[in-house]
């Protein structure tokens, strides 16, 4: 079984063959970063018009490089949902067209499940540690979403806890924003953070105290703001460092002591981090500390955890053997469907 994956939910044009047996036979992205930085953040209409220009030369450019042709795949799997509703319909219009074409079977998928069900994906520098499955805890930390989830098969997750305001990459966009660190600034943060003093600066921590696991990460906004007003441009740029290490470190603390709350709350012993924030080197060191305290940490190389055809094309695969297959009728939406997780 080989499945042809497709993702377009965000600003990641991405395209991916995966097999059944989790291997990755390709998988090919183009970034937008460009396209979207002179305005300071991800602008709908300009992702939708460059997934519509990019994404057939990037199949085509993907069937080629595997060598393979439409009668080599079983199906055809596409990110339906959640996201930007113009870059889904991208996505989806052109899978029901090649579904229809050559004949093969849709699959729509949810892309936080994507996220969730990347450990699964082999490829020949990366498999799981021997023995990793369900159930765990996953904690999926983007642009556009920060969700603590319980996984306990294909289909099955419940929502433990998620943001109530902004998401834990769209509060780095933010910061990064302020100190004038161009867009997406996650990455800057990350690198500036690490010559900083994360003592420096009090940024607040925010539900901590509160018996849930959700997170809140706006009022780090309110209060970079204000401590940003209180310096001086050249002072802004003296102690970018350890503004940019206090502020990564409230962050970082947070959805760590969530994701262990989360795990002791469910008694889980397994814990993943997936998700564009999960590049962030302080998250990385922080969470994989919970080894010292008997949990296993799985945390998929990069190229799986920021967005990626290949984690639909696994869930794809999944989907494909339980015979979920999507009709003509699959329509993209911007929010997940009640049915998506467990009540
Ligand atoms: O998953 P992703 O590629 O796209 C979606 O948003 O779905 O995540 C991108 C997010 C951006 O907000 C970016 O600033 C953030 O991940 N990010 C980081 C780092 N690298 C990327 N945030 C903190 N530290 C990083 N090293
Ligand atoms: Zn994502």
């Amino acid at each position: 079984m080989r499945v042809l994956a497709i993702e377009t939910s965000c600003d990641d044009t991405s395209v991916a063959i995966v097999c059944e047996d989790r291997r990755v036979l390709i998988c090919q992205s183009a970034n937008q970063d460009l396209a979207h930085e002179p305005f300071g953040g991800i602008v709908p209409e300009v992702a939708s018009r460059n997934h519509t220009s990019t994404l057939m030369p990037l199949i085509d450019q993907v069937l080629k490089k595997s060598g393979l042709t439409s009668q080599d795949l079983s199906g055809i799997t596409v990110t339906a949902r959640p996201g930007l509703i113009g870059s889904l319909l991208v996505g989806v219009v052109t899978a029901k067209t090649l579904a229809a074409a050559w004949n093969l079977p849709l699959i729509g998928v949810n892309h936080i499940e994507g996220h969730l069900l990347a450990p699964f994906l082999i490829d020949d520098e990366f498999a799981a540690p021997s023995g990793f499955d369900f159930p765990y805890v996953g904690l999926a930390v983007s642009g556009g979403h920060s969700h603590l989830f319980l996984v306990s098969g294909v289909g099955r997750y419940q929502i433990l806890g998620a943001t109530v305001d902004d998401a834990a990459g769209e509060a780095f966009d933010k910061f990064a924003k302020m100190l004038g660190l161009g867009f997406p600034g996650g990455a800057a943060v990350d690198r500036l953070a690490k010559t900083g003093d994360a003592n420096r600066f009090t940024f607040p921590r925010a539900m901590l105290k509160e018996d849930n696991l959700n997170f809140s990460f706006s009022g780090l906004k309110t209060a970079a703001q204000l401590i940003l007003n209180r310096l001086e441009a050249s002072e802004r740029r003296e102690m970018a460092s350890d503004l940019c290490a206090s502020f990564q470190e409230a962050v970082v603390d947070v959805l760590v002591q969530k994701l262990e709350r989360a795990a002791q709350k469910t008694g889980l012993k397994r814990v993943v981090l997936t998700g564009g924030v999960s590049a962030n080197s302080r998250l990385r060191v922080k969470a994989l500390q919970l080894q010292e305290r008997g949990y296993q940490v799985v945390i998929p190389p990069l190229r799986y955890c920021t967005d990626n055809a290949a984690m639909i094309g696994w869930v794809g695969v999944e989907k494909l053997r339980l015979g979920q297959i999507a009709g003509q009728d699959l329509a993209p939406s911007a929010q997940a469907h009640q049915d998506d997780y467990l009540q």
